[in-house]
Formats: structure tokens, sequence, C-alpha cells
């Protein structure tokens, strides 16, 4: 079949919080587009699949409806990625999971001519052999790979150090709050006015509100900031070999690694609240507050992830919600740093980055 430059098929693999919003999103924006066509050609979740083996286009408008009736079950990855390959029309894979295995196929997909678009950390942040990979693949086969949201959700993080890199500016330091959940804790349980909550009492009433993963340890191990600043740190040039390559320190006493559940978990934390409760009482001494973050040194190529103390003043500290906040520390800017803010979690935001990457391929291939 001769592929049709007037038309772009889009696979989706990933159907849950942001899955849910992508979709929607990218229904408006089939209808407000018109060419080139955006054609939904796949859909699948872990266990279901929606496709058609001619390529006619699956109906946006009850897509999510018609993938739980279905019948079909997900090929393996290679299949889907073999039909994709020989659409009769560019393709784009947006993987909207978590899933290693998953992006342990971007490679392959690229080097078969599928550009990928994906808020999914796991590609990105895994070993430095994956991450070549990817993109040598893209660069060899000239398919594209964007992954805005696997930083800050929607906000430009990821496309603003590129084109800070891109034009030569010289980016010295990258330092910020990376985490939701932990922007969210830190400003109730030592917020800049003073006071605050007990620590394990922030920590179930930002379960309670979804802020946290099922089991808070997911969240309090720091290992998903240190994701983030490996992939950071490795646009910014520096050749982080694994998000547990660097120092990242986990807010899990370590008495309590070994629960076996969230809720025994948040049970026995309250015997530890007197730690984190030093740890506050020491940064207002000296007239700070203590947040988690992550910084990148790029001179000195250090990276790291963990509690430090900050003046009052500093936007860090005065960071509300549960929003995220990034400075880009560069020789350009000097001493006032490019800073970028706002909400780095949510279905629709984080979406947002998504459909944003995926204009960005199709206004490539087209
Ligand atoms: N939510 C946010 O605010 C946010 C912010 C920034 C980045 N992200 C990233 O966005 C991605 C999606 O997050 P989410 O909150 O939407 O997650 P989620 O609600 O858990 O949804 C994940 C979806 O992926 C599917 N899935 C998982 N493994 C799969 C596999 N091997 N093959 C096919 N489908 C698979 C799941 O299907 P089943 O239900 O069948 O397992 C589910 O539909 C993640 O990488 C996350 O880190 C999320």
């Amino acid at each position: 079949m001769a592929a049709n430059a007037n038309q772009v098929f889009i696979a989706v693999i990933g159907a849950g919080g942001v899955g849910k919003c992508f979709l929607s999103q990218l229904q408006s924006l089939a209808a407000r587009r018109p060419s080139p066509k955006l054609t939904l050609c796949y859909l699948a979740t872990s266990r279901k699949a929606l496709f058609n083996d001619d390529y006619s286009a699956v109906n946006m408008d009850n897509a999510l409806d018609s993938l739980s009736a279905s019948s079909r079950t997900p090929p393996p990855l290679p299949q889907v990625i073999e039909y994709l390959a020989a659409a009769p029309a560019k393709t784009i894979l947006v993987d909207n999971t978590s899933s290693q295995d998953v992006a342990d196929h971007y490679p392959l997909a690229l080097s078969r001519g599928v550009s990928v678009v994906t808020p999914n950390k796991k590609g990105f942040s895994g070993s430095y052999q994956l991450w070549q990979e990817i993109f040598i693949a893209s660069s060899t086969s000239g398919a594209k790979v964007y992954h805005e949201s696997s930083v800050g959700a929607g906000l430009p993080v990821i496309s603003t150090l590129k084109d800070l890199v891109d034009t030569g500016d010289k980016v010295t330091k990258i330092e910020g709050v990376f985490s939701g959940t932990m922007s969210f804790l830190f400003n109730s349980f030592a917020p800049t006015e003073g006071q605050g909550g007990r620590w394990s009492d922030e920590v179930k009433k930002a379960k309670s509100l979804g802020y946290t993963e099922p089991d808070p340890r997911d969240d309090l191990n720091g290992l998903d900031v240190a994701r983030k600043l490996t992939i950071l740190a490795r646009l910014a040039g520096l050749p982080v070999e694994s998000p547990t390559s660097f120092p990242v320190q986990s807010l899990i006493p370590s008495q309590l690694e070994s629960c076996t559940s969230g809720d025994e978990f948040l049970e026995k934390l309250p015997e530890f609240d007197d730690q984190m409760e030093e740890t506050k009482t020491a940064a207002e001494k000296a007239g700070k507050v203590v947040r988690f973050v992550g910084s990148i040194d790029v001179a000195s190529k250090s990276v790291k992830v963990g509690l430090e103390q900050f003046d009052r003043s500093h936007p860090i500290a005065a960071l509300k919600g549960s929003d995220n906040i990034i400075s880009f520390y560069t020789e350009r800017y000097g001493n006032n740093p490019l800073i970028v803010q706002g909400a780095g979690a949510g279905g629709d935001v984080t979406a947002m980055g998504v459909t944003a990457d995926l204009l960005k391929v199709i206004s490539q291939l087209s």
C-alpha cells in the first residue's frame, strides 16, 4: 500500500489516568485539525486491545467503551510494532503506561520508523545503554521521540532544557522540587509561616487526598525524583548510569522498609515522627525551612536527591500546594535562574504535555 502523506496513524498503549485524558484531547484535536487526518489505529491496556487488521480507524468517540467490550488481547509488543511499521501512513506510538517492558521496545519501534511520544520515565531513566539505543535508533531512522511529561508533567521542563543546550547556553546547575507528593508534604509539614502538622499525619492526609501512591513508600523512597534527575542530567550532558548511581535520601525509616503493606507502614510511622521533627526544628533554628529537592551540579558532575534547608524567601520554600518548581542556572541567565513552576501532576496537565509532543512529531512528519 502507498503511504498516505495526509494521514497519521496513532497507537495508544495505556488508558489509565493520563491515557483517558489523552484520548479525550486527541479526539478534540482530530476534530479541530482535519489535516493531516489523525487516525487512531490501536488502543490497548495490559489485558485488552482494539485494532483492525486492515488499519480501518478505531472510532475515537467511543474508544474506551469499545476497548472494554473488546475480546482481543494485546499481541506481543514486537508484533504490535510490525503492525504499526506496516501501516499505510506514518505512525506514532503513544505510551501512556509506566511499563519497563513497553519502554524496552522503543528502540525497535524507532528503528522501524514508528515515532514515540510518552510520559513514561522508564525508557529515559533506566540503564544508560537503553537511553543510547533509543536516541541512536531515532537518529538512524528519522523517527522522532519526545517525552516532555516524563519530568514535571505538562510543564515545559525538558523542552526548556533542550532549548538552552541547543542554543549554546551553558547550564551550570538545575535545582528543584520534582515531586507533587513531596511538595505537598513539606509545604504542609514545614510551611514558611511556621508550625505545620506532625509528619505521619501529613503523610496520611496526603494519601487520603490521593496525592501519594497506594503505598506511600513508593513516593518516600526518592526513586521517582531520582528518575527525573537522571533524565535531566543526561540531557545536560552527564552520562548518568542509572537512578541509583548517585546519592538519594530515602524518607522511609530503615525499620519500616520491611513492612508488608502500606497500611502497616502508616500505622507504625508515628513512632518515627521525632526524627522528622528534629529536622524541621534544626532548619527553624537557622531561620529556614526543610524541603525535599533534587539538584544537578554540571561542572562537578554531581547529582543528588534529598532534604535541604532553604531561606523562607527562597522560591523553593515559598512553593504552594503540590506544585513543582525547577530552576535552571546558566551562563546567560547569570544569578537569576530561569524558573519553571506549576502543577507537576494530574491527568489533564500530563496529557497536555503528551498531546503537545504529538503535535511536534506531526509537524515534523508532514
Ligand atoms: N498521573 C500523573 O499525574 C502523571 C504525571 C507525570 C507522569 N505520569 C506518567 O504517565 C504514565 C501513566 O500514568 P497513569 O497515572 O495514567 O497510570 P495508570 O492510571 O496506572 O494507568 C496505566 C495504564 O497503562 C496500562 N498498562 C500498564 N502496563 C501495561 C503494559 N505492559 N501493556 C499495556 N498496557 C499497560 C494499564 O492497563 P491495566 O489497567 O490493564 O494494567 C493502564 O491502562 C506513567 O508512566 C506515569 O509515571 C503520570
